[in-house]
């Protein structure tokens, strides 16, 4: 589907941020763009300077008992979340108890969260809203995580704030909708869609600078073309990701292309 709006329902996408403009350019391009115009996903970036209290529009502070750092204070996130119509049952000891409410997902992205993974985004693509909650300091106040249902990680890094995490996963999310992506950039041979890593792809030229593409992918045999890529994949994946390719279930085509690359990289069976 090239044009006209998506099939399934809209996926309400809310960003609350301090640095909004960071954002606003990266969700008018590329697969954020057609989504949106498909209607596959509704996207809002608020600037949680908004919902400051003071003139200053201040949303961050100093850590209680000192240190390095910047904190994001709560009560911006708060009321941005109740603005958007998230019961948070307002007294501070029934905070928790936002978790009776199923929808929207509260997001927090944080090197503190569960590590992310194919199987998150696919399972975030089915909610109805999810708002993200990005904070660009040293932390956040602590109480901010009785409002938030998930916690998620890129990796075991740390990067200048939740900004380019939302945009990660929001793209990883967009891309599994349908009708956003076309027949040309299938989600089913994407890395880890299929569990395993995808294999190389050429385009023209035939040869450049004395490197030439694969013979068989030139044959216009499709059976071998098939053949060749699911072997590359195998060998791919071997060579880089051994602990997914553990976890898969081969059949036996695949078991007997994956003795043939362990014969072809070990000289033995
Ligand atoms: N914010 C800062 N570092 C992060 C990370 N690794 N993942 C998600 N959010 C982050």
């Amino acid at each position: 589907m090239r044009t006209g709006e998506s099939m399934g329902q809209t996926l309400l996408l809310t960003i609350l941020s301090g640095l909004p403009d960071y954002l606003d350019s990266a969700v008018k391009v590329g697969h954020l763009r057609i989504a949106q115009e498909r209607r596959a996903i509704k996207l809002e970036i608020r600037d949680l300077r908004e919902y400051a209290q003071d003139s200053y529009r201040t949303i961050d502070d100093e850590p209680y008992g000192g240190g390095a750092g910047m904190v994001l204070k709560p009560e911006p996130v708060f009321r941005a979340l109740e603005s958007i119509g998230i019961d948070l049952k307002g007294g501070e000891k029934e905070l928790g108890n936002k978790k009776a409410v199923e929808d929207p997902w509260v997001l927090l992205p944080t090197p503190k969260g569960k590590k992310l993974e194919q199987d998150d985004l696919v399972r975030l693509s089915k909610k109805r809203q999810i708002v993200f909650v990005c904070s660009r300091y040293k932390g956040i106040d602590e109480r901010i995580r009785e409002w938030v249902d998930e916690e998620i990680s890129l990796g075991d890094y740390v990067i200048g704030g939740g900004e380019a995490a939302a945009l990660v996963i929001i793209e990883g999310i967009t891309r599994l909708l349908e009708g956003v992506v076309g027949d040309e950039e299938s989600i089913e041979t994407d890395s880890h869609t299929s569990g395993m890593l995808s294999p190389p792809t050429y385009t023209r030229p035939e040869v450049f600078k004395n490197m030439s593409v694969p013979a068989v992918l030139l044959s216009g045999h499709h059976e071998k073309i098939r053949l060749w890529r699911r072997k590359q994949a195998l060998a791919l994946t071997l060579a880089r990701r051994p602990d997914i390719l553990a976890k898969l279930e081969l059949n036996m085509e695949d078991e007997k292309l994956l003795s043939e690359v362990i014969v072809e990289q070990t000289g033995r069976n």
